[in-house]
């Protein structure tokens, strides 16, 4: 029972006090703990939050005491269409009403939830300076609360510009790996429709075959589609995102993909996935996609500070090429996970 007496509710997304309220808490909690944090812009989030997505729900819960005041939030996201046995919850705590109780019963609604709905994995996430620190408060949070570690995902940041002649030398050395073979394409945006039926291939393995400790994940369900969806989004909220693309010339078949995403203000810009099909592997590809898009960001874009990037210490290979890249570690991100019917 929290120290403070209060109620959790779930939070109707088109409730413009609440979210204002919701988004509040989350920003505060994130800007506390997180140095290089930059609060995405409200409306953004909002878009995000409104915009229903059919293969993976959300559902947000707030803690609120007697006053009204909104204490502590969980973003429940509800995989639809693939990993039904999984919810993923993320809690936040305002910084000055942390140690009352109010997190844990956030975990315990949320588990109660999970439950509910027949999942048998809920996973939680903390990201803590350096390396995995069992002392630091998060991680027992996540112990106290009954979870168990899965595995941990490293953060790491590339200072920008990344000098030229270093993405030259790196681009080249890949290219006498593949060129003959495979080209590389980049855009801004959408990517074009003869594309996506590949890209969203590549996409849907990425969560199979990224190093997740001893827990199975299927396949994403991503389709043209979904892709389409995430595109439209995107421009409603202005965000940028820029594409590098490997293709086979012989078949045409795209076989991998780097994705780098900016939302304003364009303070850093986020790597999202780095995939190439296992069938291709081999040929410098991951490196290749991942300079041209750098090269890219940096020649259309002069903002951001720095690109993060969040990888499990076993992905050897990408992590050798974050290396060579010139990404050094800032956190450590642990996945925990326990089985809600358990409790
Ligand atoms: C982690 C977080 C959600 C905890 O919220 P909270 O409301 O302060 O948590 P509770 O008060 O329910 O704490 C429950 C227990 O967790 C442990 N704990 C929580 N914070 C701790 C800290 N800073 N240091 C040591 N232990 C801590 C304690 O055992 C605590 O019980 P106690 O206060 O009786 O000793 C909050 O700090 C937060 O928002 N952090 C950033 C987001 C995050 O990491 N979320 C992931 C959670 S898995």
């Amino acid at each position: 029972m929290p120290s403070v007496p209060g109620v959790i509710r779930l939070i109707d997304p088109a409730d413009d006090r609440d979210m204002r309220a919701v988004f509040d808490v989350g920003i505060a909690a994130k800007t506390f703990d997180l140095p290089w944090f930059s609060p995405i812009n409200f409306s953004s989030w909002l878009i995000q939050m409104r915009t229903p997505d059919p293969e993976d729900a959300q559902e947000l819960y707030a803690y609120f005491d007697a006053d009204g005041t909104c204490l502590g939030t969980n973003l429940l996201f509800i995989p639809l269409e693939d990993n039904t046995d999984k919810v993923y919850s993320l809690v936040d705590v305002a910084p000055e009403h942390r140690r009352k109780g109010v997190g844990s019963a956030l975990v315990e609604h949320g588990l109660a939830r999970a439950r509910a709905l027949g999942r048998t994995k809920v996973f939680a996430e903390t990201l803590v300076p350096g390396a995995f620190d069992e002392q630091h408060g998060f991680v027992r949070f996540a112990r106290s609360s009954g979870f168990s570690q899965g595995w941990d995902d490293i953060a790491r940041h590339l200072a920008l510009p990344v000098p030229q002649e270093r993405l030259s030398r790196l681009a080249q050395s890949a290219a006498v790996r593949y060129v003959g073979d495979y080209r590389i394409e980049t855009f801004a945006g959408r990517v074009p429709e003869v594309h996506l039926p590949g890209l969203a291939e590549l996409m849907r393995l990425l969560a199979v075959d990224s190093p997740s400790g001893d827990i199975d994940f299927d396949a994403e369900a991503v389709s043209p589609d979904r892709l389409r969806r995430m595109y439209d989004r995107e421009e409603e909220q202005g965000r940028i995102h820029l594409s590098a693309l490997a293709v086979h010339d012989e078949s045409g078949a795209v076989v991998a993909q780097s994705d780098l995403t900016m939302e304003p203000p364009i303070d850093f810009a986020v790597q999202l996935g780095t995939y190439v099909h296992r069938e291709h592997r081999g040929h410098r590809l991951g490196m290749a996609v991942k300079v041209a898009n750098l090269q890219q960001l940096q020649r259309d874009h002069p903002g951001p500070a720095f690109v993060r990037t969040m990888n499990a210490e076993t992905n050897v290979h990408m992590v050798s090429v974050n290396v060579d890249l010139g990404f050094e570690i800032v956190e450590t991100s642990t996945e925990w996970v326990m089985d809600p019917t358990t409790r």
